[in-house]
């Protein structure tokens, strides 16, 4: 059964478009089929994939018909075999007015019933969401079985973590009561901050278990993935490197749960 995975927390720049594209090209790279979906109007997400960054070259086939449709599946693009995407669309915050028209406030749904009828051709679908708490995250959050909280070590992001779980808490509770918290990540921890690290090790003392042990480090590998993308061999090794240890919780939490859990039913 598929799942789905979103990823964020209302703060930009804190790396969720990159961690999305790695957890994508990871799963893929371990031979499951993966549907990235970009749900921020930035395309970011997008961009990283395919290396255009002209959202305009994908206009009339992205989120935005997916949701207008309430169907994506004419509007998947393949990456290669087992990786595809629904683009990201600079006007997606335009049809939350028509959500609340058409749908009479209603549009909680609205994501899963555009992915339901591809569902099946998927192992994970992978969620890349705006910086902010609005209907797009919110829809996001009712479409997923798993959250990935992105966390960058600084104040700021510290800030918005308590708002962010307090949507998750009410998204649960009102819409979507199979959402799981996968686990909160640190990420762009620059070794000469003390911040960084004071903040790194606050939110691991509040969230114990859940906040992922692994730490990503801010790289030069990492920060270059937007200018070289991740189809090059050899920075994808290196970008690999950085996100190693990580991607093995993410995979003990994510894969082997879900073997254990469909081998007992
Ligand atoms: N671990 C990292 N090391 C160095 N640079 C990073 C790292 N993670 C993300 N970045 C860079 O930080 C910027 C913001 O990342 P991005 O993924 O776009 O964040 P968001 O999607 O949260 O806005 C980008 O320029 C990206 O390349
Ligand atoms: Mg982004």
């Amino acid at each position: 059964m598929c799942k789905v995975i979103s990823v964020g927390i209302q703060k930009g720049g804190v790396g969720k478009s990159t961690a999305s594209s790695i957890v994508a090209y990871h799963l893929k790279e371990r031979g499951f089929r993966v549907l990235c979906v970009d749900m921020d109007g930035q395309g970011n997400f997008t961009q990283l994939l395919t290396g255009e960054d002209d959202l305009y070259e994908f206009r009339g086939s992205t989120i935005y018909n997916a949701l207008k449709d309430e169907n994506a599946s004419s509007h998947i693009l393949k990456i290669d075999d087992k990786l595809h995407l629904v683009a990201g669309d600079e006007y997606i915050n335009t049809l939350t007015p028509s959500f609340h028209k058409e749908l009479k406030g209603n549009y909680h749904h609205v994501l899963s019933k555009a992915l339901e009828p591809v569902k099946n051709e998927y192992d994970y679908i992978i969620v890349d969401t705006p910086p902010a708490l609005g209907e797009i995250s919110i829809i996001s959050l009712s479409a997923s079985d798993y959250v990935l909280i992105m966390f960058e070590t600084s104040k700021f992001c510290y800030n918005s973590l308590k708002s962010y779980l307090e949507t998750i808490n009410a998204v649960q509770s009102k819409v979507n009561p199979n959402l799981e918290i996968l686990g909160v990540l640190r990420n762009m921890i620059d070794v000469r901050r003390t911040d960084n690290k004071y903040f790194s090790d606050k939110v691991k003392e509040e969230f114990g278990d859940l906040c992922f042990d692994s730490i990503i480090k801010r790289t030069a590998a990492v920060g270059r993935i937007p200018a070289l993308g991740l189809s090059n061999n050899s920075e994808y090794r290196k970008v690999m490197k950085t996100y190693k240890n990580f991607l093995k919780e993410f995979d003990n939490r994510v894969i082997r749960r879900r073997t254990r859990k469909e081998r007992k039913n």
